[in-house]
């Protein structure tokens, strides 16, 4: 049983005490605890793969952050790695496919992954929740679809992801092949996550923002919807980074909170979701620059936009590395303390 379920009611609409609170790479290099874990496994890849490290940083920040929830400690990009096209992380400069997807055949010898190719994922999350002991939920996570996609064919990162997006004018039965294969390994692994002890799950697709509504709707939250509806016993939470042309049509698929980044504001998105759907965000990570006083008036300013119902504060992506420790803590600390 969980002693914090904050979270989980507010992403089901039910009544909470005070507003819950998590942020988007909580686990990571803001944290020198982390960076020392991180120390003793140089590969990304390797430390990843490595559950009794990954459970260790996922708790971290439960601890030292206070934080609501604790996310389990991955990466997007196992999907791809699962499917038959391996990821290495190289050192200030992302991620990097050694094959990408260029050809139908290319598409054909790609497998569709099952939960038990990410045992190494479902074992750290049964680590997790032994070690947690109920403390607070454990969110599960994967990439959209279109994002991964977006790896796989790019083989890095982009600005533009101009190859990817070149895919979808130039070859669309290909791009949704390779689109349904990626989204029936992402409910595979989801579902593993929550046979695991995943209390909730969010769907990051970071590269949202670079596609068209039309393109969205018919590469993005088509398959984004088909997880949605997959997925039954847990909320699910789904961020489109950038996406601000999307949060009508995001309104009407099967999930339960609705992720916005700081350039959404927030009475238009509310109006454009409705009252049926829980809203979480989105402080600017910059933000976390300022000194205490701006981000006081300015987290508070953001609190009272969304008020206390159907609300998960957070920021409006994830944490950069350089951020202060300190002031991550004062964040968490000034919406755990604020009342209406
Ligand atoms: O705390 C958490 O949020 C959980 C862990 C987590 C990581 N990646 C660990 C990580 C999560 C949820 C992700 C998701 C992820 N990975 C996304 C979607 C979210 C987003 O930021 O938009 C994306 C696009 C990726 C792909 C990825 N992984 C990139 C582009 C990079 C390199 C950029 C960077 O920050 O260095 C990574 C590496 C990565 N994933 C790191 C961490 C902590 C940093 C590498 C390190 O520790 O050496």
């Amino acid at each position: 049983m969980l002693k914090n379920d904050l979270i989980l009611r507010a992403a089901r609409g039910e009544k909470v005490e005070r507003i819950p609170v998590w942020l988007m790479r909580q686990a990571g290099r803001v944290l020198p605890e982390y960076r020392k874990v991180r120390e003793q496994v140089k590969d990304f890849v390797t430390f990843v793969k490595t559950p009794e490290l990954a459970a260790e940083v996922t708790i971290q920040p439960v601890d030292i952050f206070g934080v609501d929830a604790a996310i389990i400690f991955s990466d997007i990009l196992v999907i791809p790695e699962a499917m038959g096209l391996p990821y290495k992380m190289i050192e200030a400069k992302g991620p990097w496919f050694e094959k990408t997807v260029k050809t139908e055949k290319d598409v054909e010898r790609l497998r569709v992954a099952c939960g038990d190719d990410l045992n190494y994922v479902t074992d750290a999350i049964k680590l997790v929740k032994k070690e947690l002991n109920g403390k607070v939920p454990l969110i599960g996570f994967s990439g959209a679809p279109w994002t991964i996609f977006a790896y796989m064919i790019e083989g890095s990162g982009s600005k533009t992801f101009s190859q990817a997006k070149k895919m979808l004018y130039t070859n669309p039965k290909l791009s949704h092949t390779l689109l349904q294969k990626i989204t029936d390994s992402t409910i595979n692994y989801l579902k593993a996550q929550i046979i695991s002890g995943a209390d909730l799950i969010q769907i990051f697709d970071s590269w949202a923002g670079i596609l068209s509504p039309e393109q969205y709707n018919e590469f993005s939250l088509k398959y984004i919807s088909q997880i949605c509806n997959a997925i039954t016993t847990v909320p699910k939470i789904v961020f489109a980074k950038d996406a601000f042309f999307a949060r009508k049509e995001m309104s009407k698929i099967n999930c339960d909170v609705i992720g916005l980044d700081w350039t959404m504001d927030i009475s238009e998105s509310r109006k454009l979701i409705g009252e049926n759907k829980t809203l979480q965000g989105n402080a600017d990570p910059c933000l976390l620059y300022a000194d205490f006083a701006v981000i006081k008036s300015e987290t508070e300013k953001m609190l009272r936009s969304f008020g206390n119902h159907r609300y998960i504060a957070n920021l409006g992506h994830g944490l950069y590395p350089d951020t202060n420790k300190n002031s991550v803590k004062f964040f968490v600390d000034t919406v755990k303390e604020f009342r209406f």
